[in-house]
């Protein structure tokens, strides 16, 4: 699919908690003609066509810190609407600003990047595990969703600190059952996602996005059960595109790979994260 720089309108800035918000975006049709304008051999940009796990690189206007663009995952897609749901942490100057955006202002986005989730060839009686941690649980939603409309049950193990740092619970229990750890066990589980015995069942796939430690001991136990399992990276990234070489991961196969443009998603077998 074409990547485009589309401008989009705030329709809504949703401040989840102190440290996160939920931005949804929506196209005019004015806008995306300009984002292909040029591009005569281009099939009209179809929403639909977002893949789960893809990830999008936003231009921060009006920086005089951020230069770059921040990539933020694709938290969920409405194809008839053309609209785009970002979940956003606050984690610097760019984020910052990117979260106290108001409503009807414009940002730009460059979309869609990298490659997204394996999605099941027989979807019928697929059961897998998307678990997710932190701003992790965002390319999760738009997984499950797409996973139950193809006709497969998705379950989901969230992990958070508390009960009020839980994103998108609601949101999350539409599209399968949920389970939960947190750390001082005010809801679910309490302790590491871990310890969550749901994380053991036996499960067709483990989807799993969050901290780096959490993936590495999900992915382990992934893997002592024999259980396919994909991570999505969230490694240092710049350009987005596959040029300036700040997102490289090590694997097994291909040896250093950009994250941008060969992930962000991995099968956990190509990492070399069990030598
Ligand atoms: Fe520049 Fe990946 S972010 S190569």
């Amino acid at each position: 699919m074409r990547k485009i720089a589309l401008d989009m309108v705030v329709t809504e800035n949703r401040r989840l908690t102190d440290s996160y918000s939920l931005l949804i975006l929506k196209a005019s049709e004015k806008d995306i003609d300009a984002a292909m304008e040029g591009c005569t051999s281009c099939e009209n940009f179809d929403f639909s066509e977002i893949r789960p796990g893809q990830f999008v690189q936003v231009r921060i206007d009006d920086s005089k810190t951020t230069f770059l663009r921040r990539p933020v995952s694709v938290n969920f897609v409405s194809p008839a609407d053309k609209e785009l749901h970002l979940l956003v942490r606050r984690a610097g100057e760019g984020t910052r600003a990117l979260c106290e955006i108001s409503k009807d202002e414009k940002v730009n986005v460059v979309l869609p990047l990298g490659n997204g989730f394996t999605l099941p060839d027989t979807p019928e009686a697929y059961r897998p595990l998307l678990v997710g941690g932190g701003v992790g649980v965002a390319p999760l939603l738009y997984l499950g969703k797409v996973l139950v409309d193809m006709g497969a049950q998705p379950s989901f193990l969230l992990a958070a600190k508390t009960a009020e740092d839980l994103l998108l619970l609601n949101s999350f229990r539409e599209y399968g059952a949920v389970y939960i750890s947190t750390d001082n066990g005010s809801i679910g589980v309490p302790g590491l996602v871990t310890e969550n015995p749901a994380l053991t069942r036996p499960w067709d796939m483990i989807y799993c996005c969050g901290p780096m430690p959490m993936m590495k001991a999900v992915a382990r136990i992934a893997r002592q059960n024999s259980t396919p399992c994909e991570v999505s990276l969230e490694n240092t990234m710049a350009c987005g595109l596959g040029a300036c070489l700040c997102c490289v991961e090590d694997t097994a196969d291909h040896g250093n790979v950009c994250v941008c443009t060969e992930g962000p998603v991995f099968s956990t077998e190509r990492l070399k994260w069990f030598d």
